[in-house]
């Protein structure tokens, strides 16, 4: 059997960075390479200021940079020293050509799959790290098998991730499970039982999940569309809850409270965010189409666009409760990024709440502790939100305390649930903001009857008006 003595990852992103990290700090006796086309992050992963904000991350990578664990922008080098080879490429939604807005644009896994023939010179295990829809790894393998001979063989796993970023080191270091598919030739079981034994150094045996690729591809895209149809239902009693008088937490507990149920990822919100459930339930619906299953494709479908819905429920319960307008009024967004503990803002619901307010020409006035000024602008000026960097500009105010950014607001809309939101002086904000004084709690993180003895009007999501 194959014992893995060098390891190499092909993208040092959100996945790469720490899964590896976590490896190389598991296993002092692997050599572990992450390697990147992007130069500027390879720069950051070896600087004192690690590209990514990730609790507990910078510690793992501190203790095993430069003694097993090496940041890299020479893929060739590292692709030829390693037995064992991650490809941890993003694999975003295509957004032109065949299965535009639905596919996963695959150009990445691709390039670094060709990139591994091209250079390899011994025989290597491949590993899909990426989320990549079912049966990719028979593209991948047929590229590689393309460019072997003899001397030199590829085996394919799939592993995919399973980690949620804000708490991506514990679940490295206590995963509920991990997943290695292989194809059932002695050849794949092989190097199966070679990446069962790099993750053996830390994770409890019977947490590692052995199946053929096609179930492994698989489970990872119905893992995420199980996780995001949770939300999207509680989101959608939520409306109910409104209506009616009933309270989203307490029937979320209730039900949460049925062991068959279980209480976890029932949180109502103003909607998911993440680079993750959007773009790979959208994998799954055109898996669907392709595979002539329309009923299959629609019922996955209207998670995502329950999650829209969602969105547009709360600028619209914003709009109407301040006199139906918000042009000229200020608004204070408390949180940018798509969940706290992160800096990532991909497909943050606050982006969407943005762009309404800009339409509707509110001055916005944002706080976020862990997202940069430029990533907020980025992304507002992104083609279908603002489109224009002058236009964001004329419209939006970054703060760097939530106080300052509630400063004359007419309201506060919470979009994140960073703790530090739960303990402000909301007697002091209440002091230097317009009256009457509306919250939009998009988030349930707030005490609503001790901010209305303050004086408050308060709008929680899934909540009647108190
Ligand atoms: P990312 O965009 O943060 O990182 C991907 C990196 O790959 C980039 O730095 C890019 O420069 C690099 N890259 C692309 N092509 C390359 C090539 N040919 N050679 C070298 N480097 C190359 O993406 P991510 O968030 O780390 O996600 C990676 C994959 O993991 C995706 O398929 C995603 O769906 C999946 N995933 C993500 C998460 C998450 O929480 N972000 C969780 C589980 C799974
Ligand atoms: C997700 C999956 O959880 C993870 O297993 C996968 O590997 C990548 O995708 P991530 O997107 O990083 O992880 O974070 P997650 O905690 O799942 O949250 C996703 C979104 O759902 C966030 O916007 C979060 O705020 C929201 N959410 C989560 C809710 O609105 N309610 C909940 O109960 C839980």
């Amino acid at each position: 059997m194959t014992h893995v003595k060098n390891i190499c990852c092909i993208g040092a992103g959100y996945v790469g960075g720490p899964t590896c990290a976590v490896i190389a700090y598991k296993c002092p006796d692997i050599k572990v390479t992450i390697v990147d086309v992007n130069a500027i992050r390879i720069a950051a992963w070896n600087s004192g200021r690690l590209p990514i904000y990730e609790p507990g991350l910078d510690e793992i990578v501190f203790a095993r940079r430069n003694k097993n664990l090496f940041f890299s922008t020479e893929v060739e080098k590292a692709v030829n020293e390693a037995d064992l080879i991650f490809v941890s490429v993003n694999t975003p939604t295509k957004k032109t050509g065949v299965g535009a807005g639905y596919a996963a644009d695959l150009a990445y896994v691709e390039s670094a799959t060709r990139g591994i023939a091209d250079v390899a010179k011994s025989s290597k295990i491949v590993v899909e790290k990426s989320t990549v829809p079912c049966r990719t790894a028979e593209s991948m393998r047929t590229i590689l098998e393309a460019n072997s001979s003899d001397d030199i063989r590829f085996d394919i796993l799939s592993n995919p991730e399973f980690l949620a970023e804000g708490t991506a080191i514990n679940d490295l270091l206590y995963p509920d499970r991990v997943l290695i598919g292989a194809l059932q030739t002695p050849e794949g079981l092989n190097a199966q039982k070679a990446l069962v034994e790099v993750y053996a150094h830390w994770v409890p045996t019977e947490r590692i999940i052995t199946t053929n690729l096609w179930s492994s591809e698989l489970s990872k895209l119905a893992a995420n569309a199980l996780l995001a149809q949770r939300i999207s239902s509680v989101n959608a009693l939520s409306a109910i809850c409104e209506a009616t008088g009933a309270d989203i937490d307490e029937v979320a507990y209730a039900c949460g409270r049925d062991a068959r149920i279980g209480p976890k990822f029932l949180k109502a919100s103003v909607g998911f965010g993440g680079s993750c459930f959007q773009k790979d339930i959208l994998n799954l619906v055109y898996l669907s189409e392709q595979l002539n299953l329309p009923e299959v494709a629609a019922y996955w479908k209207q998670v995502v666009d329950l999650n829209e819905y969602q969105k547009k429920r709360f600028v619209s319960r914003i709009i109407k409760t301040l006199f139906n307008t918000i042009t000229n009024k200020r608004i204070a967004l408390l949180g940018f990024a798509f969940k706290k503990d992160t800096g990532d803002t991909r497909e943050s619901a606050a982006i969407t709440l943005c762009k309404n307010f800009i339409q509707e020409n509110a001055k916005v006035r944002i706080y976020d502790p862990k997202v940069s000024s430029e990533q907020i602008y980025m992304d507002l000026s992104e083609p279908g939100i603002v489109d224009n960097t002058e236009e964001v500009k004329k419209h939006i105010t970054i703060t760097s305390s939530a106080y300052e950014a509630a400063d004359n607001t007419d309201a506060i809309v919470i979009a994140t649930e960073w703790d530090e939101f739960k303990t402000l002086d909301y007697e002091k904000i209440y002091d230097r903001m317009n009256k009457p004084a509306f919250i939009f709690d998009g988030r349930l993180i707030l005490d609503a009857s001790k901010l209305q003895n303050i004086g408050f009007r308060v709008h929680t999501i899934g909540r009647a008006a108190i």
